[in-house]
């Protein structure tokens, strides 16, 4: 990760002054009056930045244009802060202080879009070094923020990047084995306690959901309990994390089409992904929150006694479920992880998944898709708030006629819808283990990008870490 450090140097080698046209006064005291037409003339073309080089020093004047929608600015000085990232690299620089000269302060959003885009997945990259982007570290004057809340930015982004990096890593390497081991590490730097559950006591359970997606895999299932609970908790209940965690989905018996679905499917632990990521931020961050994060994993293959459509399967909760399709195969280990959390008796479970494609097609991309039994309170926090981080959400209704569609013949409940409202038959699917309030949270769309979306880049994105963490942080369980 680029370093993030405080300087009170007034003029280093290379600066970066975040500014508004209507606020250039201080451009007399740093000795760069010059810049004032060239930068007013910007403002005027609605340039991103403006870079002026001379003295063998360079200025770069991110330009913030107030918008009266204080999201869209956000994301505006995001997206330039990541423009001007691709530049300082492309011009091999090293280091670069960051002066905040604007009057509301958008170092918050200079500083993501700077150390977000910079983020690079090399580990399997021979030629590593040679790839690295220069830029590495990012000085900060003390003035313009405490250190309190540097260090919040700071772990918040390693959580985005935790959740980029599983994402990124391949089958080959990330199996349900190592994947606990990789939070068995995580926790123990974050003060989390964490418990894995083997197949053993995942059978004696009999969370008949996870033992079928996983018949036809190779290696063994897991089953994560992740805790962070501070003396000074200020929730009596404790808020659950569910997320899916199949380490590969290749649709099992129902194999999915080569061509392109498979490709990507190392992301179907996309879901917890985000639960990992905001897990180590609330713990590195000391949220006065109580947290549980509960991670089912396995890989979905069409091994040898592999589930086959047509199956009936006893779930953890006792209800039976007719499997017809084995590549809906995340709502099967999802159901048994919401039965567990019943245990906790929870204030709030909210799960995340990359679980169906309706939603991925439903939002291309641009949001994830929201549902649940949980209030407008909470829900109208979270959309907010999806505004401000940028990492939005649209919400789906759960209404009866959608749990029509999953009665099966022969068992309590089928596995898979119609052909339209996927993203809701699926949701009706969770929300039959569930009796507490609880959010559903769709990332299908968001978790993997194909093409570079400014500062998320390619790949995995760690999209909803930012929204999920902040929502934590402002949550009002009354
Ligand atoms: N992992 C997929 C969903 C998915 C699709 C994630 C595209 C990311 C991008 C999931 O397990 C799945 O295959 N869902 C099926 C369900 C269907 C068989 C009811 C789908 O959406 O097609
Ligand atoms: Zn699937
Ligand atoms: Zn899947």
């Amino acid at each position: 990760m680029t370093q993030l450090r405080f300087s009170s140097e007034i003029n280093a080698h290379c600066n970066l002054y975040i500014t508004e046209v209507e606020h250039l006064s201080w451009l007399s005291n740093q000795k760069l009056n010059d810049s004032s037409d060239l930068l007013k003339s910007a403002f005027e073309n609605k340039l991103q930045y403006l870079s002026v080089q001379g003295g063998g020093k360079l200025n770069v004047f991110l330009l913030v244009k107030p918008n009266a929608d204080s999201a869209k600015t956000k994301e505006a000085v995001r997206k330039a802060a990541t423009s001007i990232t691709e530049e300082l690299n492309r011009l091999k620089i090293a280091e670069v202080k960051v002066f905040d000269k604007t009057k509301t302060s958008f170092l918050t959003e200079v500083l993501e879009g700077t150390l977000l885009s910079n983020y690079q997945f090399l580990k399997y990259h021979s030629k590593a070094a040679e790839m690295k982007n220069s830029l590495n570290t990012i000085f900060v004057d003390p003035q313009d923020i405490s250190a309190e809340r540097l260090d919040e930015i700071k772990c918040l982004i390693e959580g985005v990047f935790f959740a980029r990096n599983l994402v990124n890593e391949p089958l080959s390497y990330l199996t349900a084995a190592k994947y606990s081991d990789e939070l068995i590490e995580k926790s123990k730097e974050s003060g989390i306690k964490i418990k894995v559950l083997g197949r053993k006591q995942i059978t004696d359970l009999g969370m008949g959901g996870i033992l079928a997606v996983n018949r036809g895999s190779f290696t063994p299932p897991r089953f994560n309990i992740l805790e962070w609970k501070p003396k000074n908790a200020s929730n009596a209940n404790p808020i659950v994390l569910v997320g899916k965690g199949i380490v590969y989905d290749t649709g099992g018996l129902s194999l999915k089409p080569t061509a392109n679905s498979m490709d990507f499917m190392k992301a179907d632990m996309g879901g917890s992904a985000i639960v990992a990521g905001v897990m180590m931020a609330v713990a590195k961050n000391k949220l006065p929150l109580h947290v549980i994060a509960l991670i089912p994993s396995t890989d979905n293959r069409p091994g040898n006694n592999a589930y086959v459509p047509g199956d009936v399967i006893k779930m953890y909760n006792g209800s039976t479920v007719e499997v017809l399709n084995t590549d809906a195969e995340g709502r099967m280990v999802l159901a048994d992880a919401l039965h567990y959390a019943k245990r906790y008796n929870p204030a709030l479970v909210m799960d995340f998944a990359t679980l169906t494609g309706a939603a991925a097609r439903a939002t291309a991309g641009q949001a994830i898709s929201l549902m649940g039994t949980a209030n407008q309170k909470l829900k109208n926090s979270l959309k907010k708030i999806g505004l401000q981080t940028h990492e939005r959400l649209i919400e789906f209704p759960l209404w009866d006629e959608f749990g029509e569609m999953i009665k099966s013949d022969i068992a309590d409940i089928k596995n898979i819808g119609g052909p339209g409202a996927g993203m809701i038959t699926a949701g009706k699917f969770l929300e039959h283990f569930t009796d507490y309030p609880w959010l559903h949270f769709d990332a299908a769309g968001t978790a993997f990008s194909h093409h570079k979306r400014s500062y998320r880049g390619k790949n995995g994105t760690g999209y909803g870490v930012r929204l999920i963490y902040h929502f934590l942080k402002n949550i009002d369980l009354s």
